[in-house]
């Protein structure tokens, strides 16, 4: 039986892939991917990482050394793998679409929360205090959603919102032909939208989409939601935006610093990042930590997809979710 390292296990990973798993041994591992942990999977062909391993140059080189021949991605991003790197070195696989209503689902859950300030009602209630003062929202009905990445994710976002009757704008490179959105410039979003949520991959065009000069054209009541990756947002101008009141707030299931922080419970340390540490503490913040695609059919699909990429390698087929260098 070929086994698999599994890089950065959490109990919910475990559960899905042992259901599914029937050709591997699967050797799951607490701690995260990178060049000191390379030798943890001594003896494995394959290795699963997810988000937040550091898939750089060196872990690459160090795995490619030891035998390792491929990388599982058991997610769709893969902005933390060299894949210059990697070109001849080991293949990389991943998992380009699971449950798109997952993440877009939680994307409007979190818009909904952060307007509606079920967040902060919760809190309040459980103290029995039922005062609604600084509880007033909008109405979603009749504003305008701007989507920024109309792949998998944002389509579902944006049927959602239409779903809430609100006018959607969209702006991706690469518009999906006979979808009916009307696509506008980046500009005419940040201008236009009441609500802003980003779907588009990270990469050198998409890093910092949302900074200072971006949040200057908002209007001051917007809304960003951010469930895609964190550096789509530069954070310190968002928190300077916020604490000049120059935008109405940010739903953030991701954040440009989350690597050291996000999935674990952080609850007895002193968390020395100040920009999150003052985020978090906003009223008009709202922070969930990586937890979008978090749903059964989400996992079970990631799971499926996963093992499924490896058969494809183990028995030398095509592999349609290789990730490849551009260059
Ligand atoms: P997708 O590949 O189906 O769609 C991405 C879209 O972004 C494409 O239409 C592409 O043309 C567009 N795009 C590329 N460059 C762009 C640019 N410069 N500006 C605007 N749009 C651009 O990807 P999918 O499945 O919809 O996922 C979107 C993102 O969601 C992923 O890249 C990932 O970072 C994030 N994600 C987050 C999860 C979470 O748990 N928070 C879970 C899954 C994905």
């Amino acid at each position: 039986m070929e086994k698999i390292a599994f890089f950065d296990t959490k109990p919910y990973d475990k559960e899905w892939f042992d259901k599914i798993n029937k050709n591997y041994e699967i050797r799951y591992l607490e701690g995260r991917l990178r060049p000191a942990s390379v030798r943890l999977a001594e003896g494995c062909r394959a290795v699963c990482a997810f988000v937040n391993d550091d898939i750089s140059a060196k872990t690459i080189e160090l795995l490619a050394e030891q035998g390792v021949e491929v990388i599982a991605m058991r997610c769709s991003g893969f902005n933390n793998v060299d894949i210059a790197a990697a070109e001849g070195k080991l293949r990389i696989v991943r998992v380009p679409a699971y449950s798109p209503y997952a993440v877009a689902e939680h994307a409007m859950g979190l818009i909904i929360s952060l307007n509606r300030k079920i967040h902060r009602a919760y809190n309040r209630t459980r103290d029995f205090n039922f005062s609604l003062n600084g509880l007033t929202g909008f109405d979603l009905y009749g504003k305008t959603a701007g989507i920024i990445g109309t792949g998998n994710i944002g389509r579902v976002f944006i049927d959602i919102c239409r779903g809430f009757g609100m006018k959607v704008i969209a702006y991706d490179p690469y518009p999906a032909e006979g979808s009916g959105i009307e696509y506008v410039s980046t500009e005419e979003i940040f201008r236009n939208s009441d609500i802003i949520s980003l779907h588009c991959p990270l990469t050198e065009q998409t890093r910092y989409i949302i900074d200072d000069k971006a949040i200057s054209l908002m209007k001051s009541s917007a809304l960003i939601v951010n469930t895609s990756r964190g550096k789509l947002i530069d954070s310190e101008a968002l928190l300077r935006a916020l604490n000049e009141k120059r935008i109405g707030g940010a739903a953030l299931d991701v954040y440009e610093e989350e690597s050291d922080l996000f999935f674990k419970d952080n609850s007895d340390s002193i968390v020395t990042d100040d920009v999150l540490s003052i985020l978090v503490s906003r009223p008009n913040v709202l922070l969930t930590s990586h937890q979008a695609f978090l749903t059964e059919e989400a996992l079970r699909g990631i799971a499926e997809v996963t093992l499924s990429n490896l058969d494809d390698f183990f028995a030398g087929r095509e592999l349609k979710n290789e990730v490849k260098s551009k260059k």
